[in-house]
């Protein structure tokens, strides 16, 4: 039963070790203007959103795909934008020629950083 038991918290310390490795460094902007989207026209998918940047469009296969974006740290002279949480944002939009990596919406990004910052610093995590 013991032995049962290290092999589980084996197993979970070795599938959270996984799922932070898998984790993608980028930066992150946000925009205001939700509906038309590239992937949905017109229909409404809420405030936690976001747009890819062309290296990660493929065409809009990303299209409704889930995130959990967490903030690293400031790209600017803003010294310590990171709230300190994350949020997780489907993918309606592309953001073509976008200055960051994901486009979030204004309401997810100040989820994780102050707005002020403008751009920040992110882990992102399918
Ligand atoms: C998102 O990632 C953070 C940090 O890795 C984690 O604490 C949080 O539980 C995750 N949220 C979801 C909904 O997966």
């Amino acid at each position: 039963m013991a032995k049962q038991m290290s092999l589980i918290i084996i197993f979970g310390i070795v599938a959270s070790l996984l799922s932070m490795a898998l984790a993608t460094p980028g930066t992150a902007t946000f925009y205001t203007s939700y509906v038309p989207s590239a992937c949905y026209g017109n229909k409404d998918n809420g405030v936690m959103i976001a747009a890819a940047s062309d290296p990660l469009w493929a065409n809009g296969a990303i299209c409704g795909k889930v995130f959990n974006v967490t903030c690293t740290g400031p790209t600017n002279p803003v010294p310590h934008p990171c709230t300190g949480k994350s949020v997780v944002v489907k993918i309606v939009d592309h953001c073509p020629g976008c200055g960051g990596t994901l486009d979030l919406s204004k309401e997810a990004f100040a989820t994780i950083a102050n707005p002020v910052a403008g751009i920040i610093k992110i882990d992102y995590r399918q």
